[in-house]
């Protein structure tokens, strides 16, 4: 199949920009599949600031990084992560990452093999695209993947749609991206480039 799908695209999205040596966010650790392929993609030298508000998704993260750590390649080191909401990633980040990330991704929804409960929520999401804005790096990139299926989630994704939506396009261009006719659990990506 020639289409990609949305966290496929992502990805391709992510390793055509970015480089050895790059600041970037991974704003939902989770089992930290995401945050292994963005340490794989900044290093060396670069570094991967991850949060998440479950102690088990930054377990199943850390345990992730250093058993895929390849010889001469210390995963864990190139990644700081944080217990913490991404909504609040102004208070964690450190001061001189500020204008600086080059890419930041957000993999929405709940935990897969976790607590289905514990789910991303509208208000943080948006929180933290709009404390996002002072952190970016000219030319930055945004991936935000939303799951539309589960309770909360269609309303999260209009809520990102409202966002991207309202960000002028002199200053930033939003790419939506999704199968039309996928029958349930829909996902939508938007991808946030800065100028
Ligand atoms: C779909 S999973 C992420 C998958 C992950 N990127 C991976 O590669 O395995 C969504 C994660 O978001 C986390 N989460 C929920 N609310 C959050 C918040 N406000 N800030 C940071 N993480 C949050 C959940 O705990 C869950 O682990």
């Amino acid at each position: 199949m020639v289409l990609p799908y949305n966290l496929t695209f992502s990805h391709d999205l992510l390793s055509r920009h970015l480089r050895p040596g790059d600041l970037v966010l991974d704003a939902t650790a989770g089992n930290g599949r995401d945050t292994e392929f963005l340490a794989r993609a900044v290093l060396p030298g670069g570094h991967v600031f991850a949060f998440d508000i479950q102690p088990i998704a930054l377990q199943r993260t850390r345990t992730r990084l250093v058993d895929a750590s390849p010889a001469g390649l210390d995963l864990i080191q190139a990644c700081t992560l944080y217990l913490a909401s991404h909504a609040d990633l102004a208070q964690h980040l450190p001061a001189a990452a500020r204008g600086r990330l080059r890419a930041a991704m957000f993999n929405l929804g709940y935990l897969p093999g976790g607590d289905a409960a514990v789910i991303t929520r509208a208000s943080g999401t948006v929180a933290a695209l709009q404390a996002l804005e002072s952190w970016m790096m000219p030319g930055g990139l945004i991936t935000v993947m939303c799951y539309l299926g589960h309770p909360g989630g269609a309303e999260e994704g209009a809520a990102v749609e409202a966002y991207c939506r309202g960000l002028d396009w002199r200053r930033a261009r939003v790419l939506r991206q999704g199968f039309l006719n996928e029958p349930k659990n829909s996902t939508v990506l938007y991808c946030v480039q800065y100028k």
